[in-house]
């Protein structure tokens, strides 16, 4: 079967092509890109030569996938497969089990028509797909302080850009970290292996992988054990996969997303080699699987929420590398927290004094997505204006060498994710 890839976003936008769907604004909160999931489950049920072998004993996995997507949206893809009965739906949402011998053309018809896909979230089981039919948890208002000045600046004192540049070298050194291919997984242990490091010596620091069910490649989790109240938890990361044209091209992902793990790494690198405690618990996580429909994301906020894990935070860190723009960092407003949006803009200018705005995905574009359906307050604080980001991304040439092999960029986001850390973890 044919391996459909879009890129899509900022570019497709710029050029104009949302013209072709005129007078559609979809509403996608908590949606997840389509053509990527799409995607996905047709590389799932492909199963092309090369990836790792599939995980013994499950049958099939990834052959059948079910959605959820917003009803205006299906309505307006007039495909037949929206035209039969949901399996299940709500006023806004309905659920749909996906054949992958039909998703090629309906994949083939969006990317023609629709271009800017709109999105759904894609899921493993029949149940998971059903939970998103319940709203949202309301999320109560919590008071944002900004009074620790001093470990602020301690911290900001430690934060450096050459080793940001090296773990953007590092992981974008890999073929790919495609999240079915042997590359991606081998990225994610060599994470692994990196925060393993930082937990020498530190008994409250601790790693560990986040398998998931149908992929082989691991989520990463370095937990670091909150002092005083340790229930109480701060979620900071960014997707660890990258993918381009089919499943197991080269895709080195500097950007997209190296460069958010790598901002994520130097957190904790900065933070343990000053010796920091914090009072609240801090979850460092490298996602697994986002460019596959958020699925890594998906599973881990969505069993945080299942375990009753009270996250007060998450910081999505997701290209952060090239600057498109005037301003140097732009929040995405949709699918986010505005509260603690609010609160990272008074760190900005607070702490660094960068410029910076407001932007919206209008989709489900990233990681932040799942913490928010999973009734957590997450941010998305991005490089650039959406109609203005990256060209390169989920291409060959998404490389280091595209910045000069520098992160002069990426250090920004980097010591707003410091300031955050302490701050909200105090
Ligand atoms: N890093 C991108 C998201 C992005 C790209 C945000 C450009 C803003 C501007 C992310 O990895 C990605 O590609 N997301 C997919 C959607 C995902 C749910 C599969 C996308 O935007 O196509
Ligand atoms: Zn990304």
């Amino acid at each position: 079967m044919r391996v459909l890839k879009y890129t899509m976003v900022c570019l497709i936008l710029a050029g104009g092509a949302a013209r072709a769907f005129a007078g559609y604004t979809p509403d996608f909160d908590g949606g997840v890109d389509v053509k990527l999931a799409i995607q996905a489950a047709i590389e799932s049920a492909a199963s092309a030569g090369g990836l790792v072998p599939e995980v013994p004993g499950r049958a099939e996995p990834g052959q059948r996938v079910w959605v959820s997507i917003e009803r205006s949206a299906a309505a307006a893809l007039d495909r037949e497969l929206f035209k039969s009965l949901p399996l299940a739906q709500n006023q806004r949402i309905a659920i749909y089990e996906v054949d992958p011998s039909e998703l090629g053309a309906l994949a083939d018809g969006m990317h023609r028509a629709l271009r800017k896909a709109p999105g759904f979230f894609a899921h493993d089981t029949l149940e998971a797909a059903l939970e998103d039919l319940k709203a949202p948890p309301a999320q109560p208002a919590r008071a944002y302080t900004v009074d620790q000045a001093q470990r602020v600046a301690q911290t900001l004192a430690l934060v450096k850009e050459e080793s940001i540049v090296s773990v953007i070298a590092s992981l974008s050194s890999y073929k790919n970290r495609y999240y079915r291919g042997a590359t991606g997984v081998d990225s994610s242990k060599w994470l692994q292996r990196l925060w393993g490091k930082y937990a020498e010596g530190r008994p409250d620091i601790s790693v560990a992988p986040f398998k998931h069910a149908s992929f082989p490649q691991e989520s990463v989790i370095l937990t670091m054990q909150g002092a005083a109240e340790p229930e109480k938890v701060i979620v900071i990361g960014g997707h660890l996969d990258s993918i381009a044209g089919g499943g197991d091209s080269p895709a080195p992902g500097a950007d997209d997303n190296a460069s958010g793990v790598a901002v994520t790494n130097e957190v904790i690198r900065a933070l343990v080699e000053g010796g920091y405690r914090p009072a609240k618990t801090i979850k460092f996580i490298a996602f697994a699987a986002e460019e596959a429909g958020l699925r890594g994301s998906g599973e881990v906020a969505a069993a945080f929420k299942k375990a009753g894990v009270a996250v007060e935070g998450m910081l999505n860190l997701d290209m952060v590398n090239y600057k498109g723009s005037a301003k140097d960092i732009y929040f995405v407003s949709d699918n986010t927290s505005a509260d603690q949006n609010a609160f990272l803009g008074k760190l900005i200018d607070t702490y660094l004094g960068y410029s910076w705005g407001s932007i919206k995905c209008g989709y489900g574009c990233s990681d932040h997505a799942s913490w928010t359906k999973n009734g957590y307050p997450a941010s998305l604080p991005f490089e650039s204006m959406f109609n203005q980001c990256n060209p390169f991304i989920h291409k060959a040439t998404d490389t280091l060498a595209q910045t000069g092999g520098r992160a002069e960029h990426a250090l920004k986001f980097a010591r707003l994710a410091a300031a955050y850390a302490v701050e909200l973890a105090k």
